[in-house]
This record gives C-alpha cells, structure tokens and sequence, in this order.
C-alpha cells in the first residue's frame, strides 16, 4: 500500500472509527467490542438519558460553543479539530472531531510513539496528572469504568487503574488509561458572547500510539468522540445536568473552521429524519437516489435497516463506502451527460478525468431521499473536488450544510446554510436563543491559508463495511 492510500485510510479510521475493539490487556479482560456488531450498550444509554431527563429539571443546561479548526479536502485528509482546555491549572489540547467514536482521548505526558511535531503547525501537548491539582485516575471498580466496558470487570482489584485500548481499521492504535479532571467550555450567555464552564469528565489518558495516529501529518492531541455512547463527553455533561444531548456542525468550505455547538438549534429550521435506534453510528433510513431527476433502479432491499444493512451519516467518508451496485449506478449516471470523458484512478482509490468549464453546468444533481420525506441535494461541485487545474475526481464533499444531529429525540436534520455566519441555540435556563458565530482556530494557529475546508457527510452502507470495502 502507498503512503497515499494509507494517509487516506487514516482519514476513515480517525474520523470514523471503521472498527473499534477492546482488548485484552494486562490482565484486565476487556471485552471484544465490534463498532458495527450492533452496540448493546446503545440500548443503556438511552435508558439512562430518560432517567437523567427527569433528574436535569431546576439544573442548568446550557448551550456550548466549540472553536473550530481544520482542513477538510479530502487529499488532505480531511481533518476538523476543535480546542479542549483540560485540568488546573487549564491547558488547551487540540483534539479531532470525531463523529464515529465515543470517547475523548489526549496524549499523555511521557507516552510511547506519541507524535512530537505536527505538520498542521499546532503546539502539541500532553496531559500532566501530576500537574493538574483536580486530575485523578479512574480505578477500575467506578461506574464510569463499568460503563466503558458494558459491565463489571471481573478481574478488577483496588487500586488498579481503567485501562483502554482503541484499535483502528488500519491497525493504528491508542491505549491507555482513564483520568478524571475538570473541562473547561464556553457556555453561551448571550448573543456571540460566551463565558467559562466547567465540569468534571473522564477520558483516555494515552500512553502509547501505534500506525498513522504517532506520526506527524495531521498530528493533533487526541480525538474527541462524538459518537452515542455515554462514555462521550456530550451524554456525560449530559447526564451532569449541563447540557440536552444536541449537537451541530457547519463547516466553512471557503474559509475553513465554521460552527460546532452543543444545544437546541432554533435558527435555522432544519428538516429532520429519524435516527435508527440501537445502532453504533448515526443510521438513517435512505429511500431512493436520484441522479439529474432520474431514479437509480436499486434492489428494494438495498437500504433495508436490518442487522446488517443501513445508511449511516457521519461526518466524513466517500462514495466508495456504497455497495458496488448503487455505486456503480450513481457513477454511470453522473457521468452520462459527458459521454467522451476519459477516467483515470488517483491514488488507487479516486475516479478523475480532465474537464473544462463549470462541473455545475456539465454534471447532474444526485438527491439522496431519507426517511420523513428529507432530500439531501449534493451538487456537481460537492461530489467533483478539483485536485489540480481542471482535473477532478469524484467524492461527496458537502460545504456549507449546518447538520444537526438530535440525540433527545432521536433525529438528524440538515439545511443548506452559510457557515461562516451563526446560528440561534436555545440557553434552557433563560429560554432565550443566542447566536452562535463561526470560528477558525486554524487561520489564527496555521500561519498560512487553508485550502478548501469542507465537510464530508458520508452516505455508507453497512452492507459496504461489514464486506470490509475499504
Ligand atoms: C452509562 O450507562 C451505564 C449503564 O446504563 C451506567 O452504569 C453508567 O453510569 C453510565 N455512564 C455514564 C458516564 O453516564
Ligand atoms: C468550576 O466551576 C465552579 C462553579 O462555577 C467553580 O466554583 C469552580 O471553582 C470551577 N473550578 C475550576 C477548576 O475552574
Ligand atoms: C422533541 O420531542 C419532544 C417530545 O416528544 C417535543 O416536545 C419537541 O418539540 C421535539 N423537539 C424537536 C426539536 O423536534
Ligand atoms: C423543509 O421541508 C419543507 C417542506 O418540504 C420545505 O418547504 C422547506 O424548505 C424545508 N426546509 C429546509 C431548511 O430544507
Ligand atoms: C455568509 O455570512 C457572512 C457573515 O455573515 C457574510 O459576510 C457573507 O457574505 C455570507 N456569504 C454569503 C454567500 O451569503
């Protein structure tokens, strides 16, 4: 495999975690934990959201507001991060956003393979237990602990620390232990304005790295996971009364950075379709595929939501991930109205031709249809990324889409939206609804410009992951 094909795998695997597994380590058993064999503990957590609702009545939840970062071009790995500032005294970790895992991790002070430089020119730091005053690690018998692993762990004695370890599709890998230490975050009090917060989680504390996550491009810190576990830094501010467990992104594709809250988005109004419950991603249910006003002929099992089959939404993947069929469907049709054009594959895995004049003009629209009658338009310049002067390849790559993901009641809603404006998200302990602006970390950390910052919203099927596609 070429230093291409990894970089780009290394995107799936950072982003979207393909496959996550617990193991064996020292002699605390952990157990295999498969992302898509179907998350039991999925279940427990929305269990345990019901039983918090009634307890967060008289607390404060507020609305948060992330800084944004990154580069989201899909040669380039396509990376988004946001500031964490971590312990006591507070120190800010740059850290991935990651839709497709569950828990935070940063690097730890002293760790093994952990990358020292970055090529995204952000300072790396490293957690210090020993010089945060509120930062204590998190012994194996705590609730916490139990709920990383879906249970008790047997083998544990007092004393012994909560071990984890994270293995990625490409055999990048994390591991380490868990620690508990306050976490600063911006709560919104008024219109763009925030203050500090704080709250006490736990997360991964990483000792040793393994694969692309130690080396230097696209070096960050850690990974934030966003995922729908209640090992996420969202349900467990959730389940403190902080905050509703909604979130939202809109990243900028011409400046880069955008918007990243936690809170009830009132402005804009985004049409929604239903979560598919019990599933380790966020899963929707697609209806049908359209290309320039023609619908693909798909088996009418194709989108089925069984055990094994399913439209996920995540914050990033390719039009690969499709099964084969749909895949090579939504080409051909794409393709139709430039009959003449030659393709070549880049980098073993992107489909690029020349082309002249505008993609808008030259290439149809494919509308995806969700459940609950919601489209999802992505135009010519959204699935064509221009890797040099009139070469293009074909990706989904959606800019400009506020996406709004529900985890109260269980939806996801998106709108086309400009993110480098602000949206409106409700402060439950006044009611009213402030705005939230964009932000880049990026252009004030990276002292050059950022090339194109997009979002990749992937349409994959389980179908196309558990045959291991990738
Ligand atoms: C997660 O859920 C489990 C089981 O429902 C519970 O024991 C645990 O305390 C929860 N953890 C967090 C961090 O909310
Ligand atoms: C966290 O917030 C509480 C309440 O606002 C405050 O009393 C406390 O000093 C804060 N702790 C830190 C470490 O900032
Ligand atoms: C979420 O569900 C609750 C109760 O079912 C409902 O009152 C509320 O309006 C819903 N919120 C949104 C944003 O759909
Ligand atoms: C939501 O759906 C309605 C009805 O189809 C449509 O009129 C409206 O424009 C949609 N809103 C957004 C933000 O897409
Ligand atoms: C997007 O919003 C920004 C900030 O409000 C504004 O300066 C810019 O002109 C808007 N862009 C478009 C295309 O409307």
């Amino acid at each position: 495999m070429d230093s291409g094909k990894r970089c780009l795998i290394s995107i799936f695997v950072l982003f979207f975690s393909v496959e996550l597994m617990w193991v064996v380590k020292g002699n605390v058993v952990f157990e295999v934990h498969h992302k898509y064999g179907g998350r039991g503990k999925g279940k427990a957590g929305l269990g345990e959201l019901r039983a918090h609702d009634s307890r967060r009545h008289g607390r404060m939840l507020s609305a948060i507001d992330f800084q944004l970062g990154g580069d989201g071009s899909p040669t380039n790995a396509a990376l988004y991060y946001t500031k964490i500032t971590i312990g006591t005294p507070p120190v800010d970790y740059h850290v991935q956003v990651d839709t497709g895992s569950d828990i935070l991790w940063v690097n730890c002070k002293n760790c093994d393979r952990c990358p020292t430089k970055s090529d995204l020119d952000i300072p790396l730091m490293q957690y210090d237990l020993t010089a945060s005053s509120t930062g204590k690690t998190i012994t194996c018998d705590q609730d916490f602990c139990d709920a990383a692993f879906t249970g008790p762990n047997p083998d544990c004695r007092a004393g012994m620390n909560c071990v984890y370890s994270v293995t990625y599709g490409d055999g990048s890998r994390t591991e380490g232990y868990f620690i508990r230490d306050y976490f600063r975050f911006d709560q919104v009090t008024g219109n763009l304005q925030t203050s500090t917060m704080n709250g006490s989680i736990a997360f991964g504390c990483s000792a040793k790295q393994g694969g692309e996550l130690g080396s230097s491009s696209q070096a960050v810190d850690g990974i934030i996971g966003f995922g729908q576990a209640n090992t996420s830094i969202l349900s467990q501010l959730a389940s403190s009364g902080k905050v509703k467990k909604i979130f939202s992104h809109c990243l900028d594709g011409i400046k880069g950075g955008g918007i990243f809250a936690i809170g009830e988005v009132v402005q804009p109004k985004v049409n929604r379709t239903r979560l598919v419950s019990n599933e380790a991603h966020y899963n929707v249910v697609l209806k049908s595929v359209e290309v320039g006003g023609q619908f693909l002929d798909l088996p009418t099992d194709e989108f089925d939501t069984g055990s094994s089959r399913g439209t996920i939404i995540d914050s990033g993947t390719t039009l690969a991930y499709l099964p084969a069929e749909v895949y090579q469907q939504l080409i051909s049709k794409m393709m139709a109205r430039q009959p003449n054009l030659q393709t070549h594959i880049v980098e073993k895995q992107f489909r690029c031709f020349w082309y002249n004049g505008n993609v808008d003009d030259g290439f149809p629209v494919v509308n995806f249809h969700f459940e609950d009658s919601l489209p999802l338009p992505v135009y010519p310049h959204d699935y064509l990324f221009e890797v040099q002067d009139t070469e293009y390849c074909i990706d989904i790559v959606l800019t400009d889409k506020l996406v709004v993901y529900d985890l109260e009641n269980m939806t996801i809603g998106w709108a086309q939206y400009n993110c480098s404006s602000s949206i409106k998200v409700r402060d439950e302990a006044s009611g009213n609804a402030y705005s939230v602006g964009a932000h880049n970390i990026s252009s004030a950390i990276i002292m050059f410009e950022v090339n194109l910052i997009s979002f990749l919203l992937v349409i994959a099927t389980l179908l196309a992951l558990t045959k291991g596609q990738i």
